[in-house]
């Protein structure tokens, strides 16, 4: 199997996030519950990444799995 992470999607998504909430972010690009982990992970190197929400407000989690900020986005995905 590759161990390399897919690109799930070449934009963010963006999620109302609630302070103080933990999310599991996709960072193997295989899941079906994009932005999140689903558990398909199973059998690479890849693990979910814990992002506990400071505010209520709209985040944009990386959909490409190539943000050097994940699991935000910081604008890579431009360059896919
Ligand atoms: Fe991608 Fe879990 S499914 S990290
Ligand atoms: Fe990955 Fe923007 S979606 S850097």
């Amino acid at each position: 199997m590759s161990d390399k992470a897919i690109v799930a999607s070449k934009t963010p998504y963006a999620v109302d996030v609630e302070a103080g909430k933990d999310y599991y972010w996709c960072s193997c690009g295989r899941s079906k519950a994009q932005p999140f982990c689903d558990g398909s992970h199973k059998g690479t190197s890849f693990t979910p990444m814990k992002h506990t929400a400071v505010e209520s407000k709209t985040v944009y989690f990386c959909g490409c799995k190539q943000s050097a900020n994940s699991p935000l986005c910081d604008g890579t995905h431009k360059q896919l």
